[in-house]
This record gives structure tokens, sequence and C-alpha cells, in this order.
């Protein structure tokens, strides 16, 4: 690839600002937003047309893929910019989880830029054109409604481009069908990209080298009881019966998920994770990102679903789209899947189902906000399950990092601010969130070894982002997070000893693989935090969305976190990726089905 340095850019930018100046007849022009990287580059002498080209219209498509093409010409790609990161800065943020994004994410043309990491990391990232100076409103969006819409047409549109949406288009397009992906945020992956701990499946190939013994049957039991056996038989039932096969189309399409662990409330190690125990969601999301981006499925960020269109029968024959760019038009299409994800970073929505959630943190991503919900119960789905949200254990304090659940599943223990444990670890979510918030502070400490630390290489991030203190005894770690050394000490020792004779008398924690023993020993302090929600719409074994009346909508499917039924009153660890993958593949093969006319609705 090759890259400019700044004087190159500067003396390519004058060159073409002179061009440009010639062909337009008119001298550079400035965003007019005030900060913006419009601003800054014409203060160089970057024109308008170096980034738009010289056509009078500077039309700009809402994925934004054609000025980026411009940015990395002349500053490098993702990788190229990561190579320059100072040394000794600890955040590098070229080098990140999010796959290979756009400049536009962060850098934005014409309001001030902010760094898109911020949404979840509380860095001070300082990013060119994105000084606190106060932001002026970006301009109004010239209103389209008088204009004439335009229409476009397409055999299936999914909404929503996390794991269950990329995997619901692919199976769709590989069926057959002309698919359009739809994502309102500016790149792909939703809240799949940020799932740390795995993948649930069971009777795996991967399960049977380890001779782990696991079968359907199990699996559906665990997630039953895990979810206060509310959930719904049917769904669950695919879920487990369907969750090798879903390992095995992962898999095929390129992904490791070769490692295997535990998650709170599984009988046996199911828990499927690329090898050495990195996070699961990054991996899975560039691998079908590629895969998508390989079958040139027409996928368009920045674009929200503003609705759902019905024929005069209710049939679900298209959605409106509201463009960052291109405003709104309507795209007809014989089927439509929902894979909009849940809205556990909508906090007006949390706080209205359960009040008693108000202000707490949340570890997903700030598009989870439950619009795909709202378009599908206005066009007549019926939701279930609603207060159904989940409180994540361990979102390390004062952040919205998630900790993953495997720390705890390759054998950490939760001890709170006295230095005892008071929890069996490896309980549902549900009861181990309430036992920290029991506690002092409402906050508890994830201690753990080398030994841990070297059996999840995801723990590795933590360090990164400066979230562990550590000694090199207990009793040094015990001053650095504050509570007496003599209690944590003896804690620790008993937890070594239920792991020599493989029982926990005191907590009854059902598997400890490791003891704590191996300096250096390692504590990141953890509270609760909004995780995810239960409850969407509610939906039959094809995927097809329900209405009230029990009967399926025509032409509407959904999966993943959109929709309600699969998780009862608790997700277990590890049961969502799952979801995505195997409701995601049911809901793209139904949809490609009815296109095809191989379905009756
Ligand atoms: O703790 C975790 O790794 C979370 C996983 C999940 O929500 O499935």
């Amino acid at each position: 690839m090759k890259r400019f340095n700044l004087k190159t850019v500067l003396l390519v930018g004058a060159a073409l600002a002179l061009q440009v100046a010639a062909v337009w007849g008119a001298a550079p022009r400035t965003s007019g937003a005030g900060n913006a990287l419009a601003d800054l580059h014409t203060a160089l002498g970057v024109t308008c047309a170096s980034c738009h080209g010289t056509a009078k219209v500077a039309a700009v498509d809402d994925s934004e893929r054609s000025i980026n093409v411009t940015c990395v010409g002349c500053h490098g790609n993702l990788d190229a910019m990561a190579a320059q990161a100072r040394a000794g800065s600890h955040v590098n943020p070229h080098k990140s989880h999010l796959g290979d994004i756009n400049c536009t994410v962060c850098h934005m043309g014409h309001v001030q830029s902010k760094a898109y990491c911020t949404n979840c990391h509380a860095f001070a990232m300082k990013i060119p054109a994105g000084d606190p100076v106060p932001q002026k409103p970006a301009p109004k969006a010239a209103k389209k409604a008088a204009v004439k819409q335009r229409v476009e047409r397409a055999d299936v549109v999914v909404i929503g481009a996390g794991a269950a949406g990329m995997t619901a288009a692919i199976t769709a397009h590989d069926a057959g069908a002309r698919v359009i992906l739809i994502e309102k945020q500016p790149i792909t992956g939703g809240n799949s990209m940020l799932a740390a701990g795995g993948m649930n499946a069971a009777g795996t190939r991967f399960q049977k080298a380890k001779g782990i013994a696991d079968s359907v049957e199990l699996m559906y039991q665990d997630t039953m009881k895990g979810g206060g056996n509310i959930g719904d038989p049917a769904l669950v039932r695919v879920l487990a019966k369907e969750s090798a096969g879903s390992v095995d189309w992962l898999t095929s399409l390129g992904a490791d998920i070769s490692d295997v662990g535990r998650m709170g409330g599984a009988s046996v190690n199911r828990t499927h994770r690329p090898k050495g125990g990195a996070a699961v969601g990054a991996h899975i999301a560039g691998v079908l990102k590629k895969n998508a981006v390989q079958r040139r499925i027409d996928i368009r960020l920045n674009s929200k679903v503003v609705k759902l269109i019905e024929d005069n029968k209710g049939r679900i024959t298209g959605v409106q789209v509201e463009g960052k760019h291109s405003g709104l038009y309507t795209i007809k299409a014989k089927a439509v899947v929902l894979t909009a994800g849940g809205f556990s970073a909508n906090a007006d929505k949390v706080a209205f189902y359960r009040p008693e959630y108000k202000g707490m943190t949340t570890s997903n991503q700030p598009g989870a906000t439950g619009d795909g919900m709202d378009l599908g119960a206005k066009a007549g789905g019926e939701l279930k399950d609603m207060k159904e949200i989940q409180i994540h254990p361990t979102v390390a304090a004062g952040s919205r990092i998630l900790i993953t659940e495997a720390v705890r599943g390759n054998g950490a223990i939760l001890v709170n601010h006295e230095g005892k444990r008071f929890v069996n670890e490896l309980t549902t979510r549900d009861k181990a969130s309430a036992a920290i918030l029991a506690q002092t502070g409402k906050s508890a400490y994830l201690v753990f070894d080398e030994g841990i630390r070297k059996s999840l290489k995801q723990i590795d991030g933590y360090f990164h982002l400066e979230l562990v203190k550590e000694g090199a005894t207990i009793q040094e770690l015990a001053a650095a997070i504050n509570v007496p050394a003599t209690v944590l000490e003896a804690t620790v020792a008993s937890y070594n000893a239920a792991f020599d004779g493989k029982s926990d008398p005191d907590f009854k924690r059902p598997d400890i693989p490791r003891p704590i023993r191996t300096a250096r020993y390692y504590a990141i302090e953890v509270k609760p935090g909004v995780h995810y929600t239960m409850g969407g719409l509610k939906i039959n074994a094809d995927g097809q969305v329900l209405a009230a009346s029990g009967t399926p909508m025509a032409g509407l499917f959904a999966a993943g976190e959109v929709t309600g039924g699969v998780h009862g009153n608790n997700r277990l660890g590890g049961n969502s990726i799952s979801e995505t993958i195997t409701f995601g593949r049911i809901a793209g093969a139904s949809a490609a089905k009815l296109v095809k006319g191989g379905a009756k609705k």
C-alpha cells in the first residue's frame, strides 16, 4: 500500500486545490461546520474535490466507501496507521477489535470528529478535528418528503448487520436470494462484535476430540433451567439441536472455534472459542463480514430502517430506509428479516421495563437501542418477556468493559471488599449479579493468577486497558486492592484446597479447573451492568415473527436478540452467539424459501 507523508499530502493537496479552483472557478470552500476535518484539510490546501472528486454534485454514498478510498490513498490503511503509533502509548486506536472499518467512522468530514471506541471505552482520545471545542449542530438534512422517493427492489432485506444479520444474509444469498443488508451504525458487527466468552454447542467434533460427553438434551435442560423454565421449549430445542451444525457451518466459513471452555449454568464444557481463548465475537464478526463481502452482498452502513411497509393484506413487502447521505428511500422486498438486536444501550427503555436498573452501566455498543423490536411491534408483531433484562455480574468498575465469564470459567474467584468469597462463581448471571450487589460498595474483585491468565488470551486485553491490579504475592495483591491480607490469603488457600479435593464445600462450585497458586496474582474490580435483553419479538421455529393471534406474519422473519423466547428470564453465557448463528441461518433460509416460492407465507 502506497503511503504519503504529511508534506506530500500538503503538496498534492495544494496542487489539487489549484486545479479544482480552476475547474470550479472558485476558491477552496470550508465546510462551514467549524471544527471539522474538512476545515482542517482546507486549511492545509486540500480541497473539497480532493475527497469528493471534481463532479459538480459531490455525492457520498451512505456507506462512505468511496470517500474512504481517498483517505486511505493519502494516509494509508488501518495497518499502516497502526504501525505509526507513538512508542509507549498504550492505546493504539488504529489497531482495534472492530476490524477493517472506514476512516470516516471516527474522522468525520463535516462535523467534529469523535473516536468511535469512546462509545464504550473511557479513553481521553486526541483525534484530528476532534478537540473538545463546542460542537456546532450538524446542518439539518434537507427535508426530502416532497421529493419523489427512490424505490429499489431486493428479494430479501435484512435489518441489522450483527452476527444474526450477517448469517441470515449469507444463508439467504447462498440459497439464491438477492439480499440487501441494512445497518444503521457506521460499522458492521453490532453487539456480536463485543461477544467475549464463546458459543455454546452440544455434541460438536471439538468436544468429542477433547473427550467431553455432552448432548442436545443436556444443553436443552441447562438452557431451560438457566432461563427459569419460562423459555419457549420449541425454540430452546432448536437452539440445542442445531448448535453443532452451526459450529460446523461457521468453521466451514473459516472460523476457528476449536477451544472449548465452560460458562455459568452449563453442566459440561460446551463454550466454543478461538484457540488459546481469544474473544469469540470480533473473530466471528470478521469471518462473517469477509464472507458477506466475498459474496458481494449489498451491505449498506449508516442506513436506518424507519418503517416496515405492508400491503393491504398485512403482508410485509419492504422497508423505508433513511440513508445518512441519501435520505429517505424505499426497498421493495419479498421478505424482510429483523436482526437488529436488543435494547441494553437504551437507558430509557431499560428503566421503563425495569426501574430498578435506572442509571446502571451497560456492556453494549451504542446501537443496541431496540429499534428493531419497535419496527416489528408497530407492524403487528407480538412482544414477549420484555421485562427480562440480564445484568452481567462482571463489568469492570467505572467502565463499560465486560470482563468475560470465561475468566471465572477458567478458575478465577469473586471476593468482596472484606477479602472473602461469597458465591459459586459458576452460578447463573442473575444469581451472581444479585450476590455482588449485596456486597459492600455493590462491587467485588475477580481474583486470578498467572496460570489462569495464560489459559485465556483475551485476559491480556484487560491488562492493555489498565484494568488489572497485581502483586507478586497474595499479600501484595491484598495491599493493591485494599482488602485484609490474612483474610485474602485464607480465602485463596481454602479455594486451592477445594481444587485439590475436587469439591467446594463452601459454595458448591461445580468445576474448579485451576488453582490460584502461580505468581503473579491479579484482581479486577467488577460491578454488574445491563448486558442482554431476553425479551423481544415472538417467533416460531422457522424464524417467522408471530402476531398477537399466534399466526405468522407474512413476509417477516427475525433472529437473535431482537426476538424473545429462547432464553426465558436469564440467558446462559455463550448462548447468545449460538442463537445468532442458528436462528440467523433459519431465518435466512426461511426468507429465501419464501422468495423461491417454497413456503406458504
Ligand atoms: O461473559 C461473557 O463472556 C459473555 C458472554 C455472553 O454474554 O454470552
